[in-house]
């Protein structure tokens, strides 16, 4: 089974709580992103928290090992229980990540994002025909190695982190739809039975839940075909 992560991708802390609240105990994992940490600080991660809902910080840090140190500190006093960082930091940041994380909070790597098409990812390498999943896989190894404790990646990528990192490592997978639910601007979509059975731990959820006009039931819908009731999700697919 996958737990869901709905996304608060929100400009102002009201309709994120608000949907918070409108969810109540359907939803017990939030992720933060750069928008609304941007627009709220850490009050937003401080409501979560007394809602006695966990949190999932998506910040995606790559600055030297000790301003990432310090940055983790922070989360970890605040409550985080997820927390991503890049890869592409190196070695010696990523271990200063990992180091700095208290026992309740899990670094997430981020390899190479999904926005990144092959051109692009050859272009920023110096190194023309660079294979995405060829770097995610590698850069997966890294992270571990370093003492990540998971990575975010795309559905079709989580078999292949899977097969790198073992059953211990965390797989969080974003781009997640319902069968025959719009993509918006997302690329590779999957459905929720897909990612889970690709082996993701947890699914990020954006709007397909917060655009969809009954979000709670939009949200069941997706819970069950995660796998929290397999017999619901082969009755509604
Ligand atoms: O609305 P949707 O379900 O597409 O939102 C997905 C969420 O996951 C957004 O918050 C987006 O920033 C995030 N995300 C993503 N792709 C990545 C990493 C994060 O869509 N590679």
């Amino acid at each position: 089974m996958a737990e869901v992560i709905v996304a608060l991708d929100f400009d102002s802390r009201e309709p994120a709580l608000e949907l918070v609240d409108v969810l109540t105990d359907e939803a017990g994992f939030y992720k933060v992103g750069l928008e609304l940490f941007t627009r709220t600080g850490p009050d937003v991660l401080e409501e979560l928290v007394a809602r006695d809902k966990s949190v999932f910080l998506d910040l995606k840090l790559h600055d030297i090992p000790n301003t990432v140190a310090g940055a983790v500190r922070a989360a970890s006093s605040a409550g985080v229980r997820l927390l991503t960082v890049h890869a592409w930091g190196g070695v010696e940041m990523l271990a200063a990540a990992a180091g700095a994380a208290d026992a309740d909070l899990e670094i997430l790597a981020v390899t190479v994002l999904t926005s990144l098409s092959g051109y692009t990812l050859g272009q920023v390498l110096g190194r023309p025909g660079a294979e995405p999943l060829d770097e995610v896989e590698r850069l997966v190894g890294m992270a571990q190695a370093a003492g990540v404790d998971g990575a975010v990646c795309s559905p079709h990528e989580a078999a292949v982190v899977r097969a790198v990192a073992g059953p211990g490592f965390t797989i969080v997978t974003p781009g997640i739809r319902l069968a025959g639910g719009s993509a918006h601007d997302q690329a590779r979509v999957a459905t929720p039975a897909t990612a889970a059975e690709a082996g993701a731990d947890y699914l990020v959820v954006g709007r397909a839940v917060t655009q969809a006009p009954d979000p709670v039931a939009a949200l069941r819908r997706i819970r069950a075909e995660a796998g929290a009731d397999r017999r619901t999700a082969e009755t509604t697919r």
